[in-house]
């Protein structure tokens, strides 16, 4: 392990969860002093103390004014400055279908997941300005930020929202010599779906649903953490705005090619879960269940000779 990040001192939120405490990990493993954020207090400390370098936890609510102060003034407290920032806490709050969700659900999860890193970036160039200088700043997006799903769609929208702060901030750190970047993960089996382990689409699926991925798996907190460090350090100095996919490919999936998976999906029973009867009518005719692997041409769609004439 190279100690690319040694006497830099670090912030990172979220990091009693999967990937925040893999950065964590990585960042203290390359030389960092890291200051463990959590909602968690418990875990952020936890974390800390296995680190094998200078570490303090910080009990704190990324949403929260006060709290992303705080963790601020701890960090300077303890070890005279502050370099590094890897806003990761995120939740991605209950599944439910559109009509269905609360504005209150919407307003927490936006909390977490928009405010937050705006919080965050604010925070850390109001310090870099105090102390005439910063190093970099790194987001977790998600492969939610760049595509679309109904079923979470505040995460969706919050993660969409996350990519908007990081370019603000990334146009307003460049002539500054301020780095900002996100990374965007796709499936990563961490506790991130714990509330909706069960659920189609939830914590227990993502082995299911990792086979859709082109690498054919899914990713672990590790191979998140990798890139952060990364991003962070000086090896990415010419790496600016930016949103790095960390995800197996899943991002450049065409999904209406066959070899994307087109005719793989079951939309008639998505679509009926969803309330639209009548629409689940059409799809099961247009998408055609699973006969995509039925040997019709690319570009078919996987529709049989009797669906043509029928279309006809
Ligand atoms: N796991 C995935 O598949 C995946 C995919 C794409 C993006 N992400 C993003 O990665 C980030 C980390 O998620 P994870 O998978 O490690 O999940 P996780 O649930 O293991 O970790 C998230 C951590 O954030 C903390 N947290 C939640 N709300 C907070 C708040 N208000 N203030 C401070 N801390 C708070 C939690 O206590 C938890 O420790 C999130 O932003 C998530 O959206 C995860």
């Amino acid at each position: 392990m190279t100690r690319r990040l040694e006497g830099r001192v670090a912030v990172v939120t979220g990091a009693a969860g999967g990937i925040g405490a893999a950065s964590a990990r990585r960042l203290s493993d390359e030389g960092a002093s890291v200051v463990v954020v959590d909602l968690d207090h418990d875990g952020a400390r936890e974390v800390a103390a296995g680190l094998p370098g200078p570490a303090v936890a910080v009990a704190a609510d990324v949403s929260r004014e006060e709290d992303v102060e705080r963790y601020t003034r701890i960090a300077v407290e303890t070890y005279g400055r502050l370099d590094l920032h890897h806003l990761n806490a995120g939740i991605v709050g209950p599944f439910a279908e559109l009509p269905d969700m609360s504005a209150a659900d919407f307003d927490h999860v936006v909390g977490v997941n928009l405010r937050g890193p705006f919080l965050g970036v604010r925070a850390a160039f109001r310090r870099y300005r105090e102390q005439g200088g910063g190093g970099a700043i790194v987001l977790t997006a998600s492969i939610a930020s760049l595509r679309g799903s109904h079923d979470l769609l505040p995460y969706q929208a919050s993660k969409h929202g996350a990519l908007g702060v990081m370019r603000g901030a990334a146009m307003y750190g460049g002539p500054l010599g301020v780095r900002v970047n996100a990374v965007a993960p796709g499936l990563v089996p961490t506790g991130l779906f714990t509330a909706a382990r069960d659920e189609s689409g939830g914590g227990d699926d993502m082995t299911r649903r990792g086979t859709t991925v082109p690498l054919r798996r899914t990713g672990s907190p590790d191979e998140i953490a990798s890139v952060v460090a990364f991003l962070l350090s000086d090896d990415a100095a010419y790496v600016h705005g930016e949103v790095v996919s960390v995800d197996g490919g899943a991002a450049i999936v065409s999904t209406v090619r066959p070899s994307g998976g087109a005719g793989a999906w079951d939309t008639a029973a998505v679509d009926s879960r969803a309330g639209n009867g009548s629409r689940a009518g059409n799809g099961s005719r247009a998408g055609n269940g699973g006969q995509a692997g039925s040997g019709g041409p690319a570009g078919s769609g996987g529709r049989t000779a009797d669906d043509r004439r029928a279309e006809a």
